[in-house]
């Protein structure tokens, strides 16, 4: 019963911070960036604004939803210190959400407090976008995991070492970069949108496009090679013993070819924002498998080899496992 409510509580939070994710998106693509002003954590200076505007209501909605998601962090720490002996894996990786979650906020402040938002040009906006990116997938990642340790009745360890480790930890450091990429092509696309791709491909190599446009066109083709890489990593998982592992590996394999294909529409339509949404989820689901496809390939049990390793992981089915399981892993 605590098993499967910690459960519950780890992917509510992961699914809330996901959902504050993409109305982040929504907000700088809509523009509303400003549409509480300069001030935060007040807005237009006070606390309810009165006679809001779209814009407003926008970038306010991201404000409560991220603050709801913060409290969900906090509850899931709780938990999970409650449930789990020191030392779990869910436990410390719920600490790294609440640690990501506070990071998250302190950026989205900056973004505002330092004017990085609506139509702002400037150099550095980028680099705030970019630093939003990968600290986004880090939160990301971390609640990934604690929702992955959660399952977990043995306390997994994850051991980095070896080709496995190797494969998967440039894995994600390519996510990451075609992420970053992604951003820049995003803020490109909201600072200077085109009808049509021809024209935003005749203003991409214009003598005088700014520096965004000019680094957009990167983003396929870092992502189509990061694709690529994607796939062979998958496809060197999936004979894994682990059951799980091969699972994962499947949805991150499936995962890349749907993005680049997601990538392909959201270019040729040229990034109307319904697509740029699909997109950001897409490329969020897939760094959420490769990050599950990570802990479990490089999880103790997965690494040893023979019949110990092809046992499934001990799952919190039935009542009578919990029992068993429950007194030699979590608190009593
Ligand atoms: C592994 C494959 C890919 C991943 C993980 C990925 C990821 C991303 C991310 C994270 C963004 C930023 C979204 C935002 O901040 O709102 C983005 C933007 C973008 N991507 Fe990709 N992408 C991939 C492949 C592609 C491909 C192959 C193309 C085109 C052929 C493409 C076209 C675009 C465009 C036009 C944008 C800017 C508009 C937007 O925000 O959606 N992507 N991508």
């Amino acid at each position: 019963m605590l098993a499967r409510r910690i459960r519950f509580v780890a992917d509510s939070t992961l699914v809330m911070t996901l959902v504050v994710i993409l109305w982040g998106a929504f907000v700088r693509a809509s523009g509303s960036g400003a549409g509480c002003g300069a001030h935060w954590p007040m807005c237009n200076g006070e606390v309810v604004p009165r006679a809001p505007s779209i814009q407003t209501l926008v970038e306010l909605t991201h404000r409560l939803t991220s603050g709801l998601a913060l409290v969900l962090v906090v509850v899931l720490l709780i938990a999970t210190r409650l449930a789990f002996r020191a030392g779990h894996l869910a436990r410390k990786a719920a600490g790294w959400s609440l640690f990501f979650m506070i990071t998250e906020a302190l950026i989205g402040a900056g973004l505002v407090l330092y004017e990085k938002v609506a139509h702002d040009q400037s150099i550095d906006r980028g680099a705030w976008m970019a630093a939003h990116l990968c600290n986004t997938l880090l939160l990301l990642g971390a609640l990934g995991l604690t929702s992955w340790a959660v399952r977990r009745t043995d306390p997994p360890r994850i051991e980095v070492r070896g080709r496995a480790a190797i494969l998967l930890l440039t894995a994600l450091g390519s996510m990451m970069l075609v992420g970053v990429t992604g951003a820049i092509a995003a803020l490109g696309d909201t600072l200077f949108p085109s009808a049509t791709l021809a024209e935003g491909i005749r203003r991409d190599f214009e003598g005088s496009a700014h520096l965004w446009l000019q680094l957009r066109v990167l983003h396929p083709f870092v992502a189509s090679a990061a694709a690529l890489h994607l796939l062979i990593v998958a496809a060197s998982f999936l004979r894994r013993p682990d059951e799980s592992t091969r699972r994962l590996a499947a949805q991150v394999g499936f995962g890349a070819v749907t993005q680049v294909a997601l990538g392909v529409v959201n270019l040729l339509l040229a990034a109307p924002i319904p697509m740029q949404i699909v997109h950001l989820l897409a490329a969020d689901l897939l760094w959420l498998a490769l990050v599950g496809l990570t802990a479990s390939a490089l999880s103790s049990g997965a690494l040893s080899t023979g019949a110990e390793a092809a046992q499934p992981a001990i799952s919190f089915q039935t009542s009578a496992m919990q029992a068993t399981t429950s007194t030699t892993t979590t608190k009593t």
